[in-house]
């Protein structure tokens, strides 16, 4: 046990003080959860589109050897022969390396190549960010990226995880599909589409660990399962079912990437932000008498917001900001230092944009030149909808179940799909964009640029400000380690 894990079940568990937020897409990488784990923080990866990830990584030469390395231990060995066969290139191979081959779109009957793609892609993230220490990971989900949820799971479970984080959206279904998985028994996701009506409510994804197996699969245990909150009702509910969650992660509107949206009617600010207000506020008495640990994020990421929230009575933070400019993690390090800059500098400026993300959640960017924060390069850029993570299932005029998402092109999402039109107004493409700031962009040959970045970030820049004046200039960067020791003067 290290000075910044508090002995504490669930289970015999010791809870983690300081736990790394995940972050996505590939910004809170296997290299960043794997450098707070040694650390004896708790690292989490971010589980969004890993397939994607994997399958850039190994088309872009998997400098390092690390993913081939990793598929080594994954224990379905056609599997990863098949998937080394299919992505790798080797640094210098063939053809246009910046253009790269897409995976296919998850849809609710996934082929087995797109099954066990998913699989071994989370397994590789958690092993990477396991190996060389005996330190606990964790893996982060979205739940409103649902499709790919039971495959991803199982993967990392595979690896050994030790915590399943999940937020956006009520993860309720969680903690008995991983109960099942660690069991390797078929598990059932109910999916939501739109334009059913709730009796016919009955569609589901469909896993079974079998198909991907096929013989005798090694034993795993079950991670603990935190749900990400923002509401103390969520809490009281999750906490009430038979299968509850092992502890919480509660959420406030300042932290990086979707925020939940301000409860009762929509307020925003002149620039039409979200306004929150004393409404949004969690009742942390109601937490503390749930009997479950919870940790405390957004605007914790400092010694005093660390020793704020062990007084509150949290089992300690989640503090993703502070993490996103480290060393370690998987921003490009060029977007990394320029904003590291203007921190230094005083001019960094995030915005809330509740129409960017096609989840429909509000989402937090950084204004960078450059960047999909300016108005010319959203309007430069040629919709494409070619990865379709948040894309939703809605019912067809045939009955099938169709996938849109309001990023895509207006002509494929309104006159095609039936989309209401004025939903696509604002929309970024959260997966071309994001993968781009993880530098693992699409390059378009025909239109000759590559997607352009984008980065989101909490509002809080606080630790970020003072980890940066010890470095003194955007040029150098702060460690995982450093942000963990400076966090733990508030233990
Ligand atoms: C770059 C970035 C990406 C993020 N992506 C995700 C994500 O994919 N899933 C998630 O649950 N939270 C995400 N978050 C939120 C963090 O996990 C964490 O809750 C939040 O940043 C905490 O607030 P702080 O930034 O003030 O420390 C992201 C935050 C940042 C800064």
């Amino acid at each position: 046990m290290t000075a910044f894990m508090a002995a504490a079940p669930p289970g015999d568990r010791i809870l983690p003080r300081i736990i790394q937020g995940g972050m996505g897409v590939a910004i809170s990488d296997w290299s960043l959860a794997n450098a707070v784990a040694r650390r004896g923080g708790l690292g989490v990866v971010s589980g969004t589109i890993l397939e994607v990830v994997m399958a850039r990584r190994l088309q872009l030469g998997d400098p390092g050897g690390h993913v081939r390395r990793a598929l080594d231990h994954f224990p379905f060995r056609t599997a990863a022969q098949r998937i080394v066969d299919t992505y790798y290139e080797p640094a210098g191979g063939n053809g246009d390396p910046r253009q790269l081959k897409n995976v296919r779109t998850f849809t609710i009957d996934p082929d087995l190549q797109l099954q066990e793609l998913t699989v071994a892609a989370n397994f590789v993230e958690v092993f990477l960010a396991k190996e060389g220490h005996d330190g606990p990971v964790g893996i982060n989900y979205l739940r409103k990226i649902e499709l790919p949820i039971p495959f991803s799971i199982y993967g990392a479970m595979l690896a050994g995880v030790d915590y399943v984080i999940v937020g956006a959206g009520n993860p309720k279904e969680m903690p008995r599909l991983i109960t099942d998985l660690a069991n390797h028994e078929e598990v059932r996701l109910p999916l939501r589409v739109q334009g059913l009506k709730s009796q016919d409510d009955d569609v589901e994804i469909r896993f079974d660990p079998a198909d991907v197996h096929g013989g005798t699969p090694p034993p795993i245990s079950r991670p603990a399962f935190l749900a990400i909150v923002a509401s103390t009702d969520l809490a009281v509910a999750l906490a009430a079912m038979a299968d509850p969650p092992d502890g919480f992660v509660i959420e406030e509107p300042s932290a990086g990437g979707h925020n939940a949206p301000p409860r009762g009617p929509r307020r925003t600010d002149e620039l039409g932000q979200p306004v929150y207000d004393e409404r949004d506020e969690v009742n942390l008495a109601e937490f503390r008498r749930l009997g479950l640990p919870f940790w405390l994020a957004g605007s914790y990421g400092t010694p005093s917001g660390l020793s704020r929230a062990l007084q509150e009575g949290a089992a300690g933070v989640l503090v993703g900001t502070a993490f996103a400019f480290c060393e370690e993690s998987g921003l490009v390090a060029d977007l990394k230092r320029a904003i590291a800059q203007q921190v230094l500098d005083g001019t960094v400026e995030v915005r809330s944009d509740w129409r960017a993300s096609p989840t429909g959640f509000p989402f937090r960017i950084v204004q960078l030149d450059g960047t999909l924060s300016e108005n010319t390069v959203y309007e430069d850029r040629r919709r494409v909808c070619d990865l379709g993570a948040l894309r939703t299932p809605y019912k067809t005029e045939s009955g099938s179940i169709g996938y849109r998402c309001p990023a895509e092109p207006l002509r494929a999402y309104s006159e095609i799909k039936g989309g209401r039109a004025a939903n696509t107004d604002g929309r970024l493409c959260l997966c071309n964009g994001l993968l781009a700031t993880a530098g693992l962009a699409q390059y378009r040959a025909r239109a000759g640029y590559e997607e352009p970045a984008l980065v989101t970030a909490g509002s809080d820049f606080g630790g970020v400000r003072e980890l940066m004046q010890r470095v003194g200039s955007g040029d150098s960067l702060y460690s995982a380690a450093d942000v963990i020791d400076y966090l733990s003067a508030g233990c």
